[in-house]
């Protein structure tokens, strides 16, 4: 009986189980009722005292020995069949939508690359500012109005304001005030207004600012810049127009139109039938500014301009409705393809 036992043992280690119909029939052979290690016990009824608890020892062992065989393989084969289940490479694969991106990156990243082209680089900066860089050092008198609350949102009123900045013409402080010149330079960024949120106005858009400070910059420099601008933008037909304006930071100062792409100038109810949509604002950096950022305005001089960029995306994608830009609806925002 001890050969069997033994024999059988080297059975049950050898035995192989790579699906499920060989751990069925292991079952059947080593653990059913009518299995070997069964007909081993009831053997053991016949077996001299003596040896019967020795043998009787074995045979509970080689019990355990299928059981344990048994209990570990059927886990494995549940293991496998779920990894194929997994791996079912007949399955129709899931639709991946890609994603789109915002037309307002897209139309800054455009921005930034005509620039790029003529030799800008990008400067970023904070979105909380101090009034130093958002006002006083580009030269607005403290009493201005720009300054009101109803502009700017203030973080810390007092000696030391804080604020979310109004422009990225803060950025061209920090610039100014890090660097010699020549200065070429564009600051796209966040910028955040106190106003009541409709479809023409929204308390936060983008701008991308640019800043040019060299020896003997002049009018016609920064005129010459915003056509190249404007022709990269708007496609080779495009015309400017310079209507004198005011800022703070800037003297002379202009507002620059460009004629309607919409209806080629010849008068529609985006242009208000004037044939002209106003797309930035702009100037020669004042004295004032270059001097209070340590930059010899007898050296030097510069211009600069700013655009909002939702204001440059309306423009190109006729969205007349700012508020739709944060909304994130997926229905407006998938209809944006680009390149870029
Ligand atoms: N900073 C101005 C604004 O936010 C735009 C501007 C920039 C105007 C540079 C002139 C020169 O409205």
């Amino acid at each position: 009986m001890r050969e069997r036992i033994s024999a059988i043992e080297t059975e049950i280690k050898e035995y192989s189980i790579i699906e499920t119909e060989a751990l069925e029939r292991f079952r059947i052979e080593y653990l059913g009722p009518k299995s070997k290690v069964k007909a081993l016990f009831a053997e053991l009824k016949d077996v001299a005292q003596s040896d019967k608890k020795e043998l009787g020892q074995l045979v509970n062992k080689l019990r355990e020995l299928a059981q344990n065989k048994f209990n570990e393989q059927q886990l494995n084969l549940v293991k496998e069949s779920t990894v194929h289940e997994r791996l079912d490479l007949s399955r129709p694969a899931d639709q991946i939508i890609p994603g789109t991106r915002h037309p307002i990156s897209i139309i800054r990243s455009e921005i930034i690359e005509i620039f790029n082209r003529i030799g800008f680089v990008v400067s970023e900066g904070p979105e909380i500012e101090d009034d130093w860089h958002n006002f006083s050092a580009l030269n607005f008198p403290p009493e201005h109005p720009a300054r009101d609350m109803q502009d700017t949102f203030f973080i810390e009123k007092g000696k030391d304001e804080i604020a979310l900045r109004t422009h990225t013409s803060s950025v061209q402080v920090r610039v100014m005030e890090n660097e010699k010149p020549p200065i070429r330079t564009i600051s796209p960024g966040r910028v955040y207004r106190n106003e009541a949120i409709s479809a023409r106005a929204h308390c936060f858009f983008h701008q991308v600012e640019g800043l040019y400070i060299d020896k003997e910059v002049s009018f016609a420099d920064l005129k010459q810049t915003l056509i190249y601008f404007a022709k990269e933008m708007f496609g080779e037909k495009a015309k400017i127009r310079l209507r004198p304006s005011f800022f703070p930071f800037t003297e002379p100062s202009a507002e620059v139109d460009v004629s309607c792409t919409i209806c080629n100038s010849k008068g529609c109810n985006v242009c208000k039938h004037t044939g002209w949509l106003e797309i930035l604002g702009c100037g020669m950096v004042d004295p004032n500014v270059l001097d209070s950022s340590n930059i010899d305005s007898k050296e030097y001089s510069g211009f600069a301009f700013g655009m909002g960029v939702e204001r440059i995306a309306q423009l190109k994608y006729r969205v007349n409705d700012l508020r739709l830009y944060s909304e994130n609806d997926i229905r407006f925002l998938k209809q944006f393809k680009s390149g870029i």
